[in-house]
């Protein structure tokens, strides 16, 4: 009866703390792990996400980047869906079959907070060319921006970019 809760709250731990963990004899990843969980915000309360984003043809290609630099650090580092899900539109057209398209079809796997990794052990990238964003932890996810949103989501097969990542002015990744 109480075996199954606590294999799920089991494997949800799992993959935080195997992804955060750092090389034998770094004690420096202990505070910082806890400092980590204590900063998220779980939003599991609300059925819904907070705040979408509102598709704005008027946003330029270097704010494009800077929110996927935004989207990269709510998603994977800080576990914050509050960022995270104001950055989605409201079509998210999923490619992943597991999941249906739309923003609402997630919610239930973000609304936690649940941190992926840290800075230092992944990576995210935006190619202008193709408004394309990247995040590489344990997969490697790709998104498509359009009108300064998320709109469209791939994560099979997926290949990280060798160039032609945007370089954002070094103040706007502070
Ligand atoms: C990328 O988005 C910009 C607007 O930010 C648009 O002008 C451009 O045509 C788009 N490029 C592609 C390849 O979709």
């Amino acid at each position: 009866m109480h075996l199954l809760p606590a294999l799920t709250a089991a494997a949800l731990l799992a993959a935080p703390l195997g992804s955060l963990a750092a090389p034998a004899g770094d004690a420096s990843s202990v505070p910082q792990l806890f400092q980590s969980l204590q900063a998220r915000e779980n939003l599991c309360h609300l059925q819904t996400p907070p705040q979408l984003c509102t598709p704005d043809p008027s946003v330029s290609v270097e704010e494009t980047a800077r929110r996927a630099y935004q989207f990269y650090r709510a998603f994977v580092v800080d576990g914050d869906p509050r960022t995270m899900f104001s950055l989605i539109d409201d079509v998210y057209q999923q490619h992943n079959p597991g999941y249906a398209s739309g923003p609402q079809a997630i919610w239930p796997l973000f609304c936690s907070g649940r941190k992926i990794g840290n800075e230092q052990g992944t990576d995210w990238c935006f190619d202008a060319a193709t408004n394309m964003s990247y995040a590489r932890y344990s997969t490697i996810d790709r998104w498509r921006w359009v009108d300064g949103c998320v709109h469209e989501h791939w994560d099979q097969g997926e290949r990280f970019p060798t160039e032609g990542c945007y370089e954002l002015p070094t103040n706007a990744t502070a």
